[in-house]
């Protein structure tokens, strides 16, 4: 299977999934939620996004042998944390943006105050969703995945970063200040796919430690390249404003490095990530290959 075939076999999994949950529906865990809040909820979660966490968790898992359909929950449990902190980081009083994924951000849509609520409310979801024994049989299992997605989701990981990049905001940081930055607000989460990935497949101790070193590296990465593509690519191919960080100077590497500084460090994390992988053998190439497009993604 090509990587864009197993990229959307994997995001079709995870909105089926996601479309089934957030339902006002008797089989629903979800049943009796306010109509309006469950609109807006699904308005920051379905329809759009690459679905990139939940590929990296099932491909992370796939490497140490889990089935991709064992994998659909925890992935999904992810993405509601990913959408949660979209919505919130969209907010007049964050980024303020109105456009995400090709449409009204979801307090453009609704309003601050349901912003604020939906994403609260798939935050506190997603942990009910793995917590629950059908996401896997054994309990310590579920409470490693907790743990991993709590250290990576708040104040040591993306909500701390997301604090340091508000505060950074027309400062002029140094660069290991803006790499400590990135690295919490989007290396965690990315470091959380991989972890969770690893435990949801009882990997040992050691593999989840190399998967969080390699994730390290790749959340980075990730971060680098969306600092790019905002000074890049346009809005419509992002579906989000472009220029936006120029415009609200916003301390990204870009800023710091230019745009040929910033690509040629984006290279440097991308070989420092495949370099943590250089004990796997070719059962790592799928994950050797999201990682790559990582930097070469258009959007
Ligand atoms: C955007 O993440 C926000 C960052 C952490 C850089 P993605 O580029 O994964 O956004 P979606 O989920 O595909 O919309
Ligand atoms: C967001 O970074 C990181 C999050 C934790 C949500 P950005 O502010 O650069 O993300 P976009 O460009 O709005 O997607
Ligand atoms: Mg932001
Ligand atoms: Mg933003
Ligand atoms: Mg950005």
């Amino acid at each position: 299977m090509t990587l864009a075939d197993d990229l959307a076999a994997s995001a079709t999994a995870i909105e089926t999934f996601l479309d089934g949950y957030l339902a006002d529906m008797p089989e629903s865990p979800l049943l009796g939620t306010p109509e309006r809040l469950l609109a807006a909820m699904r308005h920051g979660s379905l329809a759009g996004g690459k679905r990139l966490r939940p590929f990296l968790l099932r491909t992370v898992a796939g490497l140490f042998g889990l089935d991709p359909a064992a994998a659909v929950r925890a992935g999904a449990a992810l993405e509601m944390v990913h959408c949660y902190s979209l919505i919130h980081d969209d907010l007049p009083d964050m980024d303020n943006d109105t456009l995400r994924r090709g449409r009204p951000t979801v307090w453009a849509a609704y309003d601050p105050a349901t912003a604020i609520l939906a994403g609260d409310a798939l935050l506190t979801e997603a942990f009910r969703l793995l917590a629950d024994p059908e996401t896997h049989p054994d309990a310590g299992i579920r409470l490693q995945l907790v743990q991993s997605l709590s250290n990576a989701a708040g104040p040591i990981g993306m909500v701390g970063g997301q604090m340091l990049d508000i505060e950074g905001e027309g400062e002029a940081m140094a660069l290991e200040d803006v790499y400590a930055m990135q690295q919490m607000k989007t290396g965690a989460l990315i470091g959380a796919a991989m972890e969770m990935g690893a435990i949801l497949a009882g990997a040992g101790a050691g593999e989840v430690n190399r998967m969080t070193l390699c994730a390290f590296h790749a959340g980075l990465a990730f971060q680098i390249a969306d600092d790019i593509l905002d000074a890049t690519a346009s809005t419509q191919v992002l579906g989000k404003t472009a220029g936006k960080d120029q415009a609200q100077e916003k301390s990204t590497v870009v800023a710091l490095k230019g745009l040929d500084g910033a690509r040629a460090l984006l290279d440097a994390a991308i070989a420092d990530a495949l370099g943590a992988l250089a004990d796997h053998g070719p059962e790592a190439d799928r994950l050797r290959e999201v990682i790559g497009y990582f930097a070469s993604r258009p959007a």
